[in-house]
């Protein structure tokens, strides 16, 4: 027994200590999974005021670093609930419904599709939980993308949008505890659109009502925001997180990347949408400015370079003009954002470069391929300008360019145009047409093919050398699980209602899945154009986020992400267009 002169100091000391671990420890000791003090009752139609913060915890706080470069005025979106009265996206199928065998076999292969997608998932919970990407040959793990577990936060509306909800669940519980702390360079581009556009899907597809997601993204959305703290407010796109949490100054690189420069629109806007913190939307609108100030003075006016020097910012110089790598979403979000904006405040201004940059794509960007069966297709390639606006198409077609095909489709209804309807169907029948005509059924990720003189038909030349028939040199023959071409068929499907595009969609499923399957999950192929089609032990996270979405969405009733309620970002994460 203490001396009685020792009890209330001791007495006083056990509740210093209850206390003081409290506040040490309040989530452990209180793990409640509502603990976030603005849940809400759906998704807010205008953003929430005052803003939302999300609660101090043990993790790594970006708000907490000083900024070095404060911003003075803020862009802000509207207040008033935006009402949504854009033009109709998809197709009216009520007008027509299925037949009974209609449905019966698309049910068939969206259970196929549901299936390939749970027994990659499960081999990646069993070997690879938490980690950034399941090994699917060695059944390993590796780290590609920061090592938050890419494949974890990238796949949480895959599982919502296929009814694994426990699945779902499960991972949800383990996004909340990932830590955004400082830890080498990254990849801002794929951090956006795989990480924050992935915790945005997953929340919007709650009703926003796990509110553990939408913390999750602010606490991401912090650190991804102190990356633009550089004099010109422009982001450094290959940041290093340990500088920036130390208060070492960064620039913006003087040889970006116009794709990495101009795909944040879409995630920052709808994160401020979302907690009613401008910061995001002012940040995006800044870069938005400057893409339209300098859209007509580039070396092909109405398009940015490939190149683009973000310390000035100058985006003028470089003469290098693609869809594909490095270029794609930067021209992919300017339709999106005016959607996503329900075409109010500065939706006006992605309207204008949507359409000034498709005029000069259908003009100069596009190429007929010449094929035995002289089929009715378009392909966009890169072009180079050299000297006094000498134009010249290397006819280079990419699958990351497929991804084209969709976008104007979707721009051609959102701004009622049937032209850009056509030629997106021209070209998504352009990858459908190289994907069926590989030896395996698999489009390469990157060749050549022989162009017509012009935009025309025009007969096969049997006498230029080929690889393949309509190929004409291969440079990249590997297939990485890339989702581009079944995204366009995806569009088309939903946009015209016409159901070839089902029996595209399962053609293309049957080749990509018995080529890439292996023990535990799918596997890229290193060439798609020999007869072995030796496996890469790698499996990107798209594959489960991206292609085997849209392989299901294609399968899937059409009132599931319908494209006239859901915005999909170019990691196919849909945000929400209605309250
Ligand atoms: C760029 O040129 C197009 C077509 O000439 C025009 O419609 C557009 O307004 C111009 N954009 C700017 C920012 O001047
Ligand atoms: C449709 O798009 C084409 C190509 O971008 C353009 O030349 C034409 O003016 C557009 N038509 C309308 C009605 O906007």
């Amino acid at each position: 027994m203490y001396p009685r002169r020792w009890r209330w100091p001791a007495l006083l000391c056990f509740i210093f200590s209850i206390l003081f671990l409290f506040r040490q420890f309040p989530f452990q000791i209180l793990p409640s999974p509502h603990r976030f003090p603005y849940a809400q009752k759906n998704c807010p139609a205008s953003p929430p005021y005052p803003s939302f913060k999300p609660p101090p915890g043990r993790r790594f706080n970006w708000r907490d670093i000083d900024t070095q470069y404060p911003v003075q005025d803020f862009q802000r979106l509207p207040k008033t609930p935006s009402k949504n009265d854009l033009p109709r996206v998809q197709y009216n199928f009520e007008e027509d419904p299925p037949s009974l065998y209609e449905e019966l076999m698309r049910k068939r292969r969206q259970a196929a599709v549901r299936a390939a997608f749970s027994r990659s998932w499960t081999s990646y919970k069993q070997r690879a939980w938490t980690k950034d990407e399941l090994q699917p040959l060695s059944g390993g793990s590796k780290t590609t993308f920061g090592g938050w577990g890419a494949t974890l936060v990238d796949s949480l509306d895959a599982l919502w949008i296929m009814d694994m909800k426990d699945d779902f669940e499960e991972a949800v519980a383990a996004v909340a505890h990932i830590n955004f702390k400082p830890d080498g360079e990254v990849n801002m581009f794929e951090t956006t659109i795989r990480y924050l556009g992935g915790l945005l899907a997953a929340y919007d597809l709650t009703d926003c009502k796990d509110s553990r997601l939408l913390e999750k993204a602010m606490e991401l959305g912090d650190m991804i925001y102190a990356s633009f703290d550089t004099p010109n407010r422009m982001p450094v796109t290959r940041w290093d997180s340990i500088k920036a949490a130390n208060g070492i100054k960064q620039s913006p690189a003087a040889n970006g990347i116009i794709a990495e420069l101009a795909s944040y629109t879409l995630e920052f806007t709808r994160l401020s949408q979302l907690t009613g913190d401008m910061r995001y939307f002012d940040a995006v609108s800044r870069i938005t400015d400057i893409l339209e100030q300098q859209q007509n003075a580039t070396k092909l006016p109405g398009l940015w370079p490939v190149g683009v020097d973000v310390q000035t910012p100058d985006l003028t110089q470089d003469s290098l003009f693609s869809l594909g790598a490095m270029a794609d979403s930067a021209y992919e979000y300017l339709g999106k954002t005016f959607q996503l904006l329900h075409g109010t405040g500065k939706a006006g201004q992605y309207k204008k470069m949507y359409q000034s940059s498709m005029d000069a794509v259908i003009e100069h960007l596009l190429f007929r391929p010449m094929v035995p069966d002289q089929a009715d297709i378009l392909m966009p390639t890169n072009v180079r300008v050299n000297g006094l606006s000498h134009i010249q198409q290397d006819h280079t077609a990419q699958h990351l360019a497929c991804f084209t095909g969709g976008m104007l489709a979707l721009g051609g209804r959102l701004f009622q145009n049937t032209t850009h309807v056509e030629i997106g169907q021209k070209i998504t029948d352009a990858c459908v047409w190289t994907y069926r005509h590989a030896p395996h059924g698999i489009m390469p990720e990157t060749f050549t093919m022989h162009a017509c003189p012009t935009l025309d038909v025009c007969p096969y030349d049997t006498g230029k050398p080929s690889v393949h028939p309509g190929f004409a040199s291969v440079s990249d023959a590997r297939y990485i699980l890339r989702p581009e071409a079944i995204e366009s068929v995806f569009y088309m499907y939903r946009i015209t209602g016409d159901s070839a595009y089902q029996d595209i969609a399962w053609e293309m499923f049957q080749a990509i899945d018995s080529r890439t399957r292996t023990q535990y999950a799918n596997a890229a192929i290193q060439d798609v154009m020999s007869d072995k089609t030796e496996r890469i032990d790698s499996m990107e996270s798209f594959w489960l986020a991206e292609t085997l979405k849209y392989f299901y969405l294609v399968f899937s009733d059409p009132a599931l992400v319908s494209l006239d309620d859901w915005v999909l970002n170019t990691e196919a994460h849909p945000f929400r267009l209605k309250g």
